[in-house]
């Protein structure tokens, strides 16, 4: 009905933003030091947000196993860490199909909602552009309890203890935890005896916690899109969250998604597939960052587990020859997809594992520097992905499986992949590995 998308359009347009050009720019700087191998990024959070899923707690908990899973990396790697929620905005699907049959009956595939609803029949299978309204709404609610969380004190690093949910107290991933935690206590100590306080280091007690989602919908994206009047730029911005990306089925260079994004100056992603041809991408990398700024562009590489050592240095190489500064980030969740064979959508922590360290042998290969991880993850004891110390079995999917789209790591998955991330950024650090780029 496009007089009630044109209506919805113009409602979205007369809101405030919900992000600030200021914010997205620091954090376009810090992904900056990404680039040049003086950071790493952790982007995580749900697969599709929805209406019905939409708590307190819930925010709640993904924020500290996020938090968790930074100080991981940050304790284990010795390295700041950029945290990028896939939150506050993350609610419309890409589909491989139209439609879905169940049963002999087809009905219009559900594309998140943002866009339909998820249940089989035909009226909640309808596009409604009043559901972009509730996003909004859904978004700044969340935005603003992230905001709090990540200043008001949750985020406390004299309070890492409390990070650890109910579910995952007494388990081995939370035992290596408290003993992490047990040293950082140490080390709180006795940087209070030196006299630096969380009065007096801000980094401390407080965190930046930043958001992004898949700018799919062009409706929503361009009625957000503002000139920044405040800051020296005066560039237009995605004001619908701190970044953006372009999914895999939609960077096609002369399509409508590339265009928009070649327009603002948020710091972007781009998701790049096992069927992106190298030459491509520089053309792509060409137009979506033509003045070449560190931390503008984020490369989201989704191989699959089998495809990423073969499939990832022809890339690495081509885009390291053409000069672009560019993030390398990888996405070990949708190129891992699998049915099992009680008919669940699922993926294979193993699999998840083994994509993220082809994704450290591909660079440690070419020269170049894994820059950061995307993943899917909720904070609840949710049963989506197989595998696991607390094992998730396939005949166990069933009992707690809760995502309106892809099978996400539940909060003891996530810790266990951050885990093996810091050995591996450890390893490379005590190997003496060169940075990709000078510094
Ligand atoms: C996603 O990130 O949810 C997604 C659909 O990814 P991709 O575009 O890489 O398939
Ligand atoms: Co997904």
């Amino acid at each position: 009905d496009q007089a009630k998308v044109a209506q919805v359009e113009q409602k979205l347009g007369a809101m405030p933003p919900l992000v600030f050009a200021g914010e997205a720019q620091n954090l376009r700087d810090q992904l900056g030091r990404v680039a040049e191998g003086r950071a790493f990024l952790l982007q995580g959070g749900d697969c599709a947000e929805s209406f019905s899923e939409f708590s307190a707690n819930n925010i709640r908990d993904s924020f500290k196993v996020l938090l968790q899973m930074a100080v991981v990396l940050t304790f284990g790697a010795s390295l700041p860490v950029v945290k990028i929620g896939r939150l506050a905005g993350q609610f419309a699907k890409p589909r491989s199909a139209a439609t879905e049959v169940i049963d002999g009956v087809e009905l219009p595939s559900y594309r998140g909602d943002m866009v339909n609803g998820m249940g089989f029949t035909d009226k909640e299978r309808i596009p409604d552009p009043k559901r972009l309204l509730r996003v909004y709404e859904q978004s700044a609610s969340t935005l603003n309890l992230l905001r709090a969380f990540a200043g008001g004190g949750l985020a406390d690093l004299n309070k890492v203890h409390s990070w650890v949910a109910d579910y995952l107290r007494d388990t081995p991933e939370t035992a290596r935890f408290e003993e992490m935690a047990a040293r950082i206590e140490e080390s709180m100590n006795f940087m209070r005896a030196c006299g630096i306080t969380a009065e007096t280091a801000r980094p401390l007690a407080e965190t930046d916690m930043y958001t992004s989602h898949e700018a799919l919908l062009l409706n929503y994206e361009e009625a957000l899109t503002r000139r920044d009047t405040i800051t020296e730029e005066k560039g237009w911005y995605a004001t619908s969250a701190h970044m953006v990306w372009i999914g895999d089925r939609t960077r096609q260079p002369d399509h409508a998604h590339i265009e928009y994004m070649r327009g603002i100056s948020n710091p972007i992603g781009l998701k790049c597939g096992p069927s992106l041809d190298p030459d491509e991408l520089v053309r792509l990398i060409e137009t979506l960052n033509p003045d070449n700024i560190p931390g503008r562009l984020t490369l989201i590489a989704r191989m699959g587990a089998d495809k990423v050592r073969t499939g990832l240095p022809p890339l690495l190489r081509t885009v390291q020859k053409s000069g672009a500064k560019v993030v390398w980030c990888c996405d070990p969740m949708h190129g891992n997809t699998i049915k099992a064979s009680s008919g669940y959508k699922t993926r294979r922590l193993d699999d998840i594992m083994s994509e993220v360290r082809g994704f450290f042998d591909a660079h440690d290969e070419v020269g170049t520097y894994p820059g950061g991880v995307h993943f899917e993850m909720t904070g609840q004891n949710v049963t989506e992905c197989v595998g696991g110390v607390v094992e998730v079995t396939e005949d166990r999917l069933g009992d707690r499986y809760h995502t309106h789209c892809d099978p996400r790591l539940n909060g003891g998955q996530a810790l266990e992949l951050a885990f093996l991330i810091a050995d591996l950024l450890k390893k490379r650090r005590d190997q003496g590995a060169t940075l990709g780029v000078a510094v």
